[in-house]
C-alpha cells in the first residue's frame, strides 16, 4: 500500500500532489515546451554594438506594445497549456513604466513556477529587495567587461559602476546570478580571463555567448571568429584542469568549472546553434509576436488576435497550431525567412 512519507497513513492531500499529472506540451519534434521569454519593451538605456545602432531603434509606440493586461492574459493561457517558467526581458525591461506592478501580478499566477529576469543592471539595484520578496528565481545580468573604458566602448554609455552595484545587491540578497558576456573579436576578448576569475570567490555563473547577427543593422556580421570552440580553447589554455560539469536539462550552455571556484563558466553557442535539439523555449516580442525559434521571423501575431476579440480557447488553438509547426532548428528557421535578413535587434526579440 502507498503511504504518506510524512505520517505513514494512506495518502493525504499534501502527498497526492506528488502524483499530480504534469502537463507536458510537446512540439512536432517531440521537444517539451515550458519556457516563455517575454520581451516587455524594445527600449534600452544602453546602446550595445552587438544589439543596436548608436541612435537606437525605431521604438515601438505605446499603442503597438502589448499592454500589461494583454501580457497577463497571454501568460495565463500559456501556463494552462504547460508553460511553467517565464523570463522577463527586453530591451531593458526596467525602462518600461510600472514593470514592478506587472511582476507583482505575474508572481500571483497559479501554475507559474519560476519568474526570471534579464537586465543590464543600470537601474535595477534599488529594486532588488522587492524582487527578492516576490520570489524572483534568478537574474541574468548582461556584462561583457569589467573594464570601465571598454564597457563604454561596447555599450556607448559610462554605466559600469551602476551595473556592479546591481551585481552586489543581487548577491547580498541571495538571488542567483548569471552573467552574460557576448564575446567579440577586438573588443572584449581580454576580458575572458578576468570574468572567469570572478567565479573564484563569487557564487556567480559567467556565460560567454557567441555573437549573433541581431544588431538592428548596426553592422554586418560575419561568422563569429570567437565561436564556442575558440572560447573553450582559450579557457583551457589558462586552466588546463577546467572541469566539465553536467549540463542541466534544456541548458543552452555547455558548462564548466575551474576546480576550487565557487561559480561555474558556461559557453553558449548561440550562432553555432548546437542546442536546438532540446529547445524548450518560445518568445513573445514587445509587439506581441510569437517566435518559436530565435531565428524565425515571427509565427503568430498574438496581440492582434487578442485585440480582435478571440476567446482564450481560440487563442490556445492558434498557439497549439504554432507549437506543432516548429522549425527543427535555427538553421531551418533562418532558411524559411526567404531572404529576410537576420538583422533585427536582439532588443526586439527578447535575447
Ligand atoms: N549576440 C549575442 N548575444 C546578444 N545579446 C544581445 N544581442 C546579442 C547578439 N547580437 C545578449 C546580451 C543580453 C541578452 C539579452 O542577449 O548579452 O544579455
Ligand atoms: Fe540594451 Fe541589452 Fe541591447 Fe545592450 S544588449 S543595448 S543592454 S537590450
Amino acid at each position: 500500500m502507498i503511504t504518506c512519507k510524512r505520517c505513514s497513513k494512506p495518502p493525504c492531500v499534501g502527498y497526492i500532489y506528488l502524483f499530480k499529472p504534469v502537463i507536458v506540451l510537446l512540439d512536432n519534434h517531440g521537444r517539451a515546451i515550458h519556457y516563455l521569454r517575454l520581451a516587455v519593451t524594445d527600449r534600452c538605456n544602453l546602446r550595445c554594438h552587438y544589439c543596436m545602432p548608436e541612435h537606437g531603434l525605431e521604438w515601438t509606440s505605446r499603442a503597438e506594445l502589448l499592454s500589461y493586461e494583454e501580457m497577463l492574459r497571454m501568460c495565463k493561457v500559456l501556463v494552462r497549456l504547460g508553460i511553467n517558467k517565464v523570463r522577463i526581458t527586453g530591451g531593458e525591461p526596467f525602462v518600461r513604466k510600472d514593470l514592478m506592478k506587472f511582476i507583482r501580478a505575474l508572481s500571483k499566477l497559479d501554475g507559474l513556477e519560476q519568474i526570471n529576469l534579464t537586465t543590464n543592471g543600470v537601474i535595477t539595484a534599488p529594486l532588488v529587495p522587492e524582487l527578492k520578496k516576490l520570489g524572483i528565481h534568478s537574474v541574468n545580468l548582461s556584462l561583457d567587461t569589467l573594464d570601465r573604458e571598454r564597457f563604454f566602448q561596447i555599450t556607448r554609455r559610462d554605466e559600469l559602476p551602476r551595473v556592479l552595484e546591481t551585481l552586489d545587491a543581487l548577491l547580498s540578497h541571495d538571488i542567483p546570478v548569471k552573467i552574460n558576456a557576448v564575446v567579440m573579436e577586438g573588443q572584449n576578448t581580454d576580458d575572458l580571463l578576468p570574468l572567469v576569475e570572478m567565479t573564484k570567490n563569487l557564487p556567480v555563473d559567467v556565460r560567454f555567448i557567441e555573437e549573433m547577427p541581431f544588431n538592428g543593422g548596426d553592422h554586418e556580421t560575419a561568422i563569429p571568429l570567437w565561436n564556442h570552440v575558440k572560447i573553450l580553447h582559450t579557457l583551457c589554455q589558462q586552466w588546463p584542469d577546467l572541469e566539465k560539469t553536467p549540463d542541466p536539462p534544456y541548458s543552452t550552455s555547455m558548462n564548466y568549472r575551474v576546480p576550487g571556484h565557487r561559480g561555474k563558466v558556461g559557453i553558449i553557442a548561440a550562432w553555432s546553434r548546437t542546442f536546438c535539439g532540446t529547445c524548450n523555449r518560445i518568445r513573445v516580442t514587445p509587439q506581441g509576436v510569437l517566435k518559436t525559434c530565435l531565428y524565425d521571423h515571427g509565427v503568430l501575431q498574438l496581440r492582434d488576435l487578442m485585440r480582435n476579440g478571440l476567446s482564450d480557447a481560440e487563442l490556445s488553438e492558434h498557439l497549439l497550431f504554432a507549437f506543432s509547426h516548429r522549425h527543427k532548428d535555427g538553421w531551418e528557421a533562418e532558411e524559411a525567412r526567404r531572404g529576410v535578413p537576420v538583422e533585427e535587434s536582439m532588443a526586439t526579440i527578447g535575447g
